[in-house]
């Protein structure tokens, strides 16, 4: 019985592969981080590529992963680079635990593994930061193991094909059991790239081309008439705001005194403004006990940034530095031409931003 179930279920995974992958080789996205037709991927560039391609658009995506690659082309050179370096080649796409976890990550592969990213799932399911999602897409994509990678854009394919009613996020390991049933054995990474670019240009969340795609025959949300309903969403719950200050202190030859925030946590190791804690319940009439010094500080308004699990409304203030005034341990100031290298996250150069100090193309003046 249950051999007479599964055998029409692995024919429908065959056929569903086989449309998929026909239609790829004729719409595949000509995407400049991936390796042409017929040629072997660099497992290096694909784990960078991967775990770049999280925070941010494929757009977006594609120079920063370049220039990356250009100045760090395997993993023994991005072992060797000092982690201020790799954090501030990271600047602005966010999520600094990335950039810090690639550092670490290229130093385990040069110590453990003789500087070859490992083929194995399990293996690179070790390495500092690599989930699930960025092993099995190295080990499709690189390696040509059969397994299924996993993201929003998967997700939301799978969802729809089986007209998955589990809400989200429940209903992960259900659609990734379900992606896994539909990797072919023979082409594995082409599978894995196809089901991206199928998610990003075909099966959209909103307005999705069903008309042009090539699984609308086996797909059950589209038979049901509502494909934009899958994957189904639990109810949202509002993201909490916190609130701060940051005192922006320019000296007058434009330097800026910046700090180093605590290595672990949120933005670990980036530099910022000396400032409040955020919270909730933020005083804006004691923020001042946290200036670096006592002076008359002008407001330049509130800057505000999203972050994954909350959002911060920074109340931005700036003054001259006083000639009496000298920075706190942990402090100092970083002249123009060294703030436009430095490792400040994006909230921080839209602070230093509301006080006046200008980045233009990468570059800070006053
Ligand atoms: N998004 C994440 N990884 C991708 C890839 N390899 N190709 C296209 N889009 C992606």
């Amino acid at each position: 019985m249950i051999e007479a179930k599964a055998k029409p279920a692995r024919r429908v995974a065959a056929t569903v592969a086989a449309r998929l992958l026909d239609w790829w080789r004729l719409a595949r996205r000509d995407l400049p981080f991936r390796a042409a037709p017929g040629r072997a991927p660099d497992p290096y560039a694909v784990w960078i590529s991967e775990v770049m391609l999280q925070q941010t658009t494929v757009a977006a995506a594609a120079p920063r992963i370049g220039a990356f690659l250009a100045r760090w082309p395997d993993a023994a050179a991005l072992a060797a680079a000092p982690l201020d370096d790799v954090l501030a080649q990271w600047a602005g796409l966010g999520y600094y635990a990335r950039a810090r976890n690639l550092h670490a990550c290229a130093r385990e592969i040069v110590a453990r593994h003789g500087g070859a990213i490992p083929r194995e799932e399990a293996a690179l399911l070790k390495l500092p930061g690599v989930g699930a999602y960025t092993a099995a897409a190295i080990a499709a994509i690189a390696f040509g193991a059969r397994t299924a990678a996993v993201d929003g854009n998967v997700e939301r394919v799978v969802a729809r094909l089986h007209a998955v009613e589990t809400p989200m996020p429940a209903a992960k390991r259900e659609l990734r059991s379900l992606a896994m049933a539909l990797v072919p054995a023979d082409a594995p990474g082409d599978f894995a790239q196809a089901m991206m670019d199928l998610g990003a240009t075909v099966c959209t969340p909103r307005a999705p081309g069903c008309p042009v795609c090539p699984l609308a025959t086996d797909c059950r949300a589209r038979a049901a008439g509502a494909p934009e309903r899958f994957p189904v969403r639990a109810a949202k719950k509002a993201r909490p705001l916190r609130r701060g200050a940051a005192f922006v202190l320019v000296r007058a030859d434009g330097a800026v005194l910046l700090r180093r925030r605590p290595e672990s946590g949120l933005l670990g190791g980036m530099s910022e403004p000396p400032g409040t804690p955020w919270s909730a319940d933020f005083d804006p009439r004691s923020a001042e006990d946290f200036a670096p010094c006592a002076t008359r500080w002008r407001a330049c308004g509130e800057v505000r940034h999203v972050f994954t699990h909350f959002e911060l409304a920074l109340d931005v203030r700036v003054a001259p530095a006083p000639g009496d005034c000298r920075p706190a341990p942990g402090s100092r100031f970083v002249t123009p031409g060294e703030l436009e290298t430095s490792a400040l996250p994006s909230v921080m150069r839209k602070a230093l931003a509301a006080a006046g100090i200008a980045f233009q193309a990468g570059r800070a003046s006053r």
